[in-house]
């Protein structure tokens, strides 16, 4: 399963890819607006931080306009994948730029058939938004095994299912188990995967442990014996 996290803040995307976890980054309008940068001068410098695809999504709402967006966007670095929205001129944008072997990332999924779509545009990826589909009492997971379950009868389908709009680490287990093929996380969420009250009580309780023995790890030589203090 791969690992993209949601975020177009630069120091946030620094800290979590030092964790080498970090497979890619998705980006949108609304996370860009956040950081109060330029657009593509951030997503540039995503590009070069991160070497998996990094979404980066157009925001003409026409077909003519979206693909011009789409090939600027394109030519920013060679991991972008353009984000289009599920829509109709969205989809005629995603088909020719995958034609072209721009990476596509079909993006504000609410239903199968529209994920149906997006695999015949050729899109590398589709997102399906749980969360929000979660905020209005429908299960988002539900939807993510039904893609998945779909997109397994069609070996030629190349489209990867990308779990969007996460909210915490139950929804990232769920995904895995579908056989969900990536999940992008919002950095608190990534956080969160590492908790757990008994991990951390554990730890006090070997640390405390070692400290009675008096030893060092790397104050000893290969052979344990404790080296003399320099
Ligand atoms: C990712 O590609 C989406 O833009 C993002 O996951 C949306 O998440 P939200 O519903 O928390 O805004």
């Amino acid at each position: 399963m791969k690992f993209f996290i949601d975020t177009a803040d630069i120091n946030e995307i620094r800290d979590l890819a030092s964790t080498g976890l970090v497979d890619g980054v998705t980006t949108n309008p609304s996370l860009i607006a956040k950081t109060g940068r330029d657009f593509i001068s951030t997503v540039r410098e995503i590009c070069q931080i991160v070497p998996g695809p990094v979404s980066a999504e157009v925001t003409a709402t026409d077909h003519a306009t979206m693909l011009k967006e789409g090939q600027k966007l394109a030519r920013i670095a060679k991991n972008i994948a353009v984000k289009v929205p599920l829509t109709r001129d969205g989809l005629k944008t995603c088909k020719r730029l995958s034609d072209d072997g721009t990476m596509v990332n079909v993006t504000l999924c609410f239903s199968a058939a529209q994920a149906i779509l997006a695999a015949k545009a050729g899109a590398s990826f589709i997102s399906p938004f749980v969360g929000r589909l979660d905020d209005v009492a429908t299960d988002g997971m539900l939807l993510i095994k039904d893609i998945v379950d779909i997109y397994k009868q069609y070996p030629r389908f190349k489209t990867e299912v990308l779990v969007a709009s996460v909210r915490g680490p139950l929804h990232v287990v769920a995904a895995a188990r579908m056989g969900a093929h990536v999940v992008t996380l919002p950095p608190n969420v990534l956080r969160q995967m590492y908790a757990h009250p008994l991990t951390d009580k554990g730890l006090a309780s070997f640390l405390e442990d070692w400290k009675k023995t008096g030893q060092s790890i790397l104050g000893a030589d290969d052979s344990g014996k404790k080296q003399a203090a320099e």
